[in-house]
Formats: C-alpha cells, sequence, structure tokens
C-alpha cells in the first residue's frame, strides 16, 4: 500500500490536531511527540498517540480519514504504537472488536486515570454506546 508511518511534523501536526477535533477524540495534553501519523503519497490519511501515564500508557486519539477506512491503515498505526511502547498499555473504546485482535482484553479494573478517562468521554464525547477500558499486557512489571 506504500503507506509511511512517522512522527508529524509542525505542519502535520496542526492538521492532526484539527482532525481531532472534526472526529470527537480526545483532545487534552496534545503533544506532537505522542504521535504516529499515517501517509499515503504524501497525504496524512491516519494517526493515534501514546499518552504517558504514571507506570503505564495510553493509546488514545485515534483517527483514520473517512475516506482511507477500511484499508489497514488503523491496523498498520495500533502496531506500530504496541511496538514502540516501553510499558503496558490501556485504552478507553467504544470498539473493543477492533482492538481485541491486537491482544487488548477488556478489564473491570483498572488505574484511576483511565476512570477519569471514561468521565470525560461520557461528559465530553456524546455517543450511545458504553465506554469500556481495555489493557494490553506487555509484561512490563
Ligand atoms: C476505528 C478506526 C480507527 C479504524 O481504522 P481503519 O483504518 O478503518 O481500520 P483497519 O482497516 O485497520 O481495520 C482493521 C480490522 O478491524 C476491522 N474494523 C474496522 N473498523 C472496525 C470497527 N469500527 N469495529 C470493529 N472492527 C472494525 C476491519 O474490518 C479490519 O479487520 P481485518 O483485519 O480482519 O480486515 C476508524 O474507523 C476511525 O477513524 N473511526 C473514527 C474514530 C474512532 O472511532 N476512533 C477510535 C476511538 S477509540
Amino acid at each position: 500500500m506504500g503507506l509511511i508511518l512517522k512522527e508529524p511534523v509542525d505542519k502535520e501536526f496542526q492538521e492532526i490536531v484539527e482532525y481531532i477535533h472534526v472526529f470527537d477524540l480526545d483532545n487534552r495534553d496534545l503533544q506532537q511527540k505522542q504521535f504516529i501519523a499515517a501517509f499515503l503519497n504524501n497525504q496524512l490519511v491516519g494517526f493515534a498517540r501514546l499518552r504517558e501515564h504514571a507506570g503505564f500508557m495510553e493509546l488514545c486519539s485515534l483517527g483514520v480519514v473517512t475516506s482511507y477506512r477500511r484499508k489497514g491503515v488503523g491496523k498498520a498505526i495500533v502496531e506500530e504504537l504496541i511496538k514502540s511502547s516501553k510499558k503496558n498499555i490501556y485504552l478507553v473504546c467504544i470498539i473493543p472488536d477492533y482492538f481485541n485482535p491486537f491482544g487488548f482484553n477488556i478489564v473491570n479494573e483498572f488505574p484511576i486515570s483511565m476512570q477519569h478517562k471514561i468521565d470525560y468521554c461520557t461528559k465530553h464525547l456524546v455517543v450511545p454506546q458504553n465506554y469500556l477500558v481495555m489493557f494490553m499486557d506487555k509484561q512490563f512489571p
């Protein structure tokens, strides 16, 4: 497919921030260096980030440009972030079936900051589905 994955430069980061608003994704504590961006023919087609928490990473703000969905772009980004994470990973989502094949499992016990994330999502990102917490144990203590 010729997909290129890399950390975004300033201009690309601004484009990502705009998409985050359009897609109604988590826009808190946005930092350029947290992101992996995907490009096809020099065009930004997707992005996601790892947000650092005490003792773990959170995978969040995953978005693929609408016309490029269902082509494996999201999958390539998620796999790259999993590979690059040096800590266990949590995420909050409404699409567990999407994240399960990567090795994330739904958990009922999680750090308080993930409860805060659910509270944020419920309050600011109103969708009919329930938010769930998922976890990937990368075997880090
Ligand atoms: C969710 C999203 C990132 C998926 O990206 P994508 O590039 O279309 O996904 P991929 O093409 O990499 O899909 C990988 C696999 O997941 C499946 N899949 C795609 N979207 C799915 C969904 N919403 N629910 C369940 N499975 C899904 C695909 O069929 C594919 O399966 P396969 O490997 O067996 O073919 C994209 O639809 C998006 O940006 N949505 C809006 C923002 C959003 O919801 N972000 C997630 C916040 S938690």
